[in-house]
């Protein structure tokens, strides 16, 4: 294997030129850039980061550590992490925790062993252990997706980025109501996530705001997948007075309410009116087509490598939270008509109301 002096000797130059020729730290005339490029080619010469990191004790890598990869939703976040991380010459360490919290601190671990120099992690429904280890350990961390209280460790700042959650499940709640809805039911998501309370949150401050009163029968667990969901939304719509609309709190458990209303031979939106959290790309290919909030997944991702990436060069620097804003698409699930323009506001032009 060719060593950098030996691209040196070839090239005729020090090492310290090869050095910046190839990690751009300085600029260098063309004509020797040029030789030692050609020397690079001719020896076949790879850099050993290794090496490198025994050196710099920065391995230009970053832990990912999200549950349910193939989950559309999280494989864009994915996408946005990797095409950021790539951007600035990092490379990925992925892990799949299974939102459970033992296994997430076991691949936390080991992701920390391979000494990446920074962790991007959507944490379980109880992450208080792993906060506990990345605070002791002091690993540069960004939580993305569900959001961590301060956790036990002081003095351990992390930054966290999300999208917005209660707004725009209000803004379902208040088209559906807009259209004539009185029983308007929620499939929920996993207990403990952040995700799960905010929508349900926003779910409440919709019927609020239309005067609905929130009835607990309403409101059944779909623990963020699809069978739990399936199993759930066929418990309301054997209820002695089911609900005539179901706001699905994300796109596994969209699938799963959609199972138990085929079974049953219902069809949505005559007999249910649908309205989903997460929008996701065959989600118009459905009949009717899903009126859904899409979140900014691959942003999510993209502004967690720039909040590590922030932290890495200034570790010192208090903590950030940034919240992304979710778009409402506006299709015909919902049981507004199909032959009229969508809207990305949200907005319904027959009935005249926001959402
Ligand atoms: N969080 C937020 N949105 C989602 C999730 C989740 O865990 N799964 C699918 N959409």
């Amino acid at each position: 294997m060719a060593t950098m002096a030996d691209v040196a000797r070839q090239a005729g130059v020090s090492v310290a030129t090869v050095s910046h020729v190839l990690n751009g730290t300085r600029p260098v005339l063309p004509h020797t850039r040029q030789a030692v490029l050609d020397a690079v080619d001719a020896l076949a010469y790879t850099p050993n980061t290794l090496a490198r990191s025994l050196v710099t004790a920065r391995t230009r890598s970053i832990g990912l550590a999200v549950s349910a990869i193939s989950n559309p939703y999280f494989t864009e976040i994915l996408q946005g992490v990797e095409a950021g991380a790539l951007e600035e010459g990092y490379s990925l360490l992925i892990a799949d925790p299974h939102d459970d919290p033992a296994h997430e601190r076991k691949v936390v671990r080991l992701l920390h062993e391979r000494r990446v120099d920074g962790m991007i992690v959507a944490p379980s429904p109880d992450p208080r252990e792993l906060l506990g280890y990345l605070g002791r350990h002091g690993v540069p961390t960004v939580f993305l997706d569900r959001l961590v209280d301060g956790g036990p460790a002081p003095g351990f700042a992390f930054d966290q980025v999300c999208a917005e959650n209660a707004e725009p499940v209000a803004r379902l709640v208040t088209h559906l109501a807009g259209l004539g809805h009185r029983r308007i039911a929620l499939v929920a998501g996993l207990p403990g996530l952040s995700t799960t309370s905010e929508r349900i949150a926003g779910y409440r401050q919709g019927l609020a705001g239309a005067g609905l009163p929130y009835d607990e029968r309403l409101v059944v667990p779909g623990n963020s997948e699809a069978a739990a969901a399936e199993r759930a939304t066929g418990a309301l719509l054997s209820l002695p007075a089911p609900p005539t609309a179901l706001v699905t709190a994300n796109n596994a458990m969209t699938i799963g309410a959609l199972r138990a209303v085929r079974a049953r031979g219902l069809s949505v939106p005559a007999d249910l009116a649908l309205c989903c959290f997460d929008d996701f790309s065959w989600a118009d290919l459905f009949s009717p087509r899903l009126t859904a909030v899409s979140q900014p997944s691959r942003e999510i991702g993209a502004q967690a490598v720039r909040l590590l990436l922030e932290r890495l060069d200034s570790p010192g620097r208090a903590a950030r939270t940034v919240r992304l804003p979710s778009a409402l698409v506006h299709r015909t699930s919902c049981g507004c008509p199909g032959d009229r323009p969508e809207s990305s506001s949200g907005s319904c032009p027959e009935k005249g109301s926001d959402a």
